[in-house]
C-alpha cells in the first residue's frame, strides 16, 4: 500500500471533485489506482492528470467516493497501483468522447491534436470543457448546454474519417451506443470499461466480461475485442456478486 499527501482540492461540480497529490508513480492515460478507504472500501479510480502531480476527478456515489473526493491538503490518500491496461496513444487526429466525469481519464491524452465530444444528463455534468478551446461539441440530455440530445447526436455532426483514434469513456450504456453507431465503419477507437472491482489485480473475477478481467485485461478495450463479447452493454455483476442486465 502506498500513501501521498493531498496538496489540492477542487471543486468541478455539485458534486464532483479533483484532488491533487505528488508522485513518482509512471502513470500512463487510462490506468487507475485502487483507492483504499480505511473501514469503508477500495474503489477504482483514474487518473485526469498524470504529470509529477497527479490529479484524480472523482464523483460522489457512495461512502468511499465521498470521502476520497472530501480529502482535503495534509490529508493522505492511501492507495495501490497503478493497474490496467492503458489507451495506446497514436500520432495524428484523436476524438475524445466522454460522458460526465468519463472525459477525466481522458484528459491526459489531450495535444494539439485533439477534439472533443462531453455528453451529459444536464448542464451541470459538464465538466473540464475548457480543455479544448473550441475544439469541442457538449451535448446534454435536456439540452442545458450544447446540443440536445444523446452522445450520438453529436456524433452524427462529425465527419469521422478525419480522425486517427477515437477515445471513449463513460458509463457502458454510452459506451455501447457509441460502439453501435461506428462498428460497422472503419474506425479505430478504444474504450475504457467500468465494472465492479474488488481486488484489482485479477483475482476475484468481480470485473469479468466474457472471460476477459477488466482490471487486468483493460479497462481500455478495442473495437475488435469489444465486437467478440456479447456481455457488453448487456449484463455485468453488481459488486454482490449478482448478475444484473442493463
Ligand atoms: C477502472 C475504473 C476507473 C474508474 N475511475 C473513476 C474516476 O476516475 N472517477 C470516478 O468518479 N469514478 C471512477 N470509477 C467509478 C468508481 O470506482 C465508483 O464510482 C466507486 O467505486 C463508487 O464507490 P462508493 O463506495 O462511493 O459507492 P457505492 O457505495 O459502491 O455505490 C453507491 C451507489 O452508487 C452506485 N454507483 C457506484 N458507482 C457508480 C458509477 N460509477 N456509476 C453509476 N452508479 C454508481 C451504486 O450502484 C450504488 O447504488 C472508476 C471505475 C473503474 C472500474
Ligand atoms: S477486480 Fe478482481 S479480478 Fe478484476
Amino acid at each position: 500500500m502506498k500513501y501521498a499527501y493531498i496538496i489540492d482540492n477542487v471543486q468541478e461540480s455539485e458534486n464532483v471533485n479533483t484532488i491533487a497529490f505528488s508522485s513518482d508513480d509512471d502513470i500512463k492515460p487510462g490506468q487507475f489506482i485502487m483507492a483504499w478507504v480505511p473501514g469503508i472500501n477500495e474503489i477504482p479510480l483514474s487518473f485526469s492528470s498524470i504529470n509529477k502531480i497527479k490529479k484524480i476527478t472523482v464523483k460522489i456515489y457512495g461512502e468511499a467516493s465521498e470521502h476520497v473526493a472530501h480529502l482535503k491538503r495534509g490529508d493522505y490518500l492511501y492507495y495501490s497501483g497503478p493497474y490496467g491496461k492503458p489507451f495506446t496513444i497514436v500520432p495524428g487526429k484523436k476524438l475524445l468522447i466522454g460522458a460526465g466525469t468519463g472525459i477525466a481519464p481522458l484528459i491526459p491524452i489531450i495535444d494539439g491534436n485533439t477534439y472533443g465530444i462531453i455528453s451529459g444528463k444536464s448542464k451541470k455534468d459538464i465538466i473540464f470543457e475548457n480543455h479544448f478551446k473550441d475544439r469541442l461539441k457538449i451535448v446534454t440530455d435536456d439540452g442545458s448546454c450544447g446540443m440536445k440530445g444523446y452522445v450520438t447526436t453529436a456524433l452524427k455532426t462529425v465527419d469521422l474519417d478525419k480522425f486517427d483514434m477515437l477515445y471513449v469513456c463513460g458509463p457502458e450504456i454510452m459506451l455501447k451506443s457509441v460502439f453501435d453507431y461506428i462498428k460497422n465503419i472503419n474506425v479505430n477507437a478504444q474504450f475504457s470499461l467500468e465494472r465492479s472491482m474488488k481486488c484489482g489485480i485479477g483475482l476475484c473475477d468481480s470485473c469479468s466480461i466474457n472471460g476477459y478481467q477488466v482490471c487486468t485485461d483493460g479497462p481500455v478495450f478495442s473495437v475488435d475485442q469489444l465486437k467478440n463479447m456479447d456481455e457488453f452493454g448487456r449484463t455485468k455483476l453488481q459488486y454482490s456478486g449478482k448478475r444484473v442486465y442493463f
